[in-house]
């Protein structure tokens, strides 16, 4: 994959740019970034706040020629990268499944996958928001957020964690496209995530909610969560909290 970088002061946001340009015949390996976003989006309908530099605000659109049952392993193997690109900066990240990076227990960084019909076939565009600063999130949410800013000693370099995330993205996208990619990807999340099993958690769905330990993952990432009466209830889609035991 051969990585090209888009920079923009304002867009409404990076994901609608990378999905248009990907529309226009973009190759995989485009990357968009802009300094500010009026229309940051996040999982689920969320907005993304996006001042001007207070976080990083980044799209990659890929062409994955993987089958198709496997898709929802790109928001994991995400994960992976930006996990891996925070450590590299000194950090040390956890992953809360699917696709939230957490340091200290607090939200950090957070990922949307979105797909895109193209007239050369689907294409995913991998939107990742990451707070620079503490001005990056909410202040109703600051007790659950972080930043990079707040858990280093040192300045914030934007442009080094732009390359590790390329550098990542091409690293770990070879390993999903390869031969027992789906499985690698698993392995290597599971790795680097405290939430792959035993961790006591509640699981949000639209219509219900589930109390349990997670159980491992699926081989198309899926949640595994195992209920009080032993059950196990597998989670394609969901918000997952933490649950702690008093
Ligand atoms: C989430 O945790 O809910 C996902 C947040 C994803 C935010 C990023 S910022 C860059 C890209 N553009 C967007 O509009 N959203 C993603």
């Amino acid at each position: 994959m051969n990585i090209s970088v888009l920079r923009f002061d304002t867009l409404g946001s990076t994901n609608t740019e990378a999905a248009n340009q990907a529309r226009l015949g973009a190759a995989e390996g485009l990357c968009v970034i802009a300094r500010r976003q009026t229309a940051g989006r996040g999982r689920r309908g969320r907005s993304w706040t996006s001042e001007q530099d207070a976080g990083l605000y980044f799209s990659i659109v890929l062409r994955p020629k993987i089958d198709p049952a496997y898709l929802p392993l790109i928001t994991l193997m995400a994960g992976v990268v930006v996990h891996d690109a925070l450590n590299n900066r000194g950090l040390l990240p956890d992953i809360k499944w699917p696709n939230d990076i957490l340091v200290s227990e607090k939200k950090i960084a957070g990922i949307l996958a979105e797909t895109v019909e193209t007239d050369s076939g689907l294409a995913v565009v991998v939107g990742i928001g990451i707070n620079l600063k503490a001005n990056a999130y909410p202040q109703e949410v600051a007790e659950n957020a972080t930043s990079v800013e707040e858990e280093t000693d040192e300045p914030v370099d934007p442009q080094a964690i732009v390359s590790s995330l390329t550098t990542y993205f091409r690293d770990f996208y070879d390993v999903l496209c390869a031969a027992d990619g789906p499985a690698n990807i698993v392995y290597e999340w599971r790795r680097r995530s405290t939430y792959y099993d035993g961790k006591a958690v509640r699981v949000t769905l639209d219509s219900e909610m589930i109390d349990g330990l997670t159980d491992g993952l699926e081989e198309n990432g899926a949640l595994r969560v195992k209920t009080d009466d032993d059950s196990v209830r597998v989670v394609q889609a969901g918000d997952v909290e933490r649950l702690r035991t008093v």
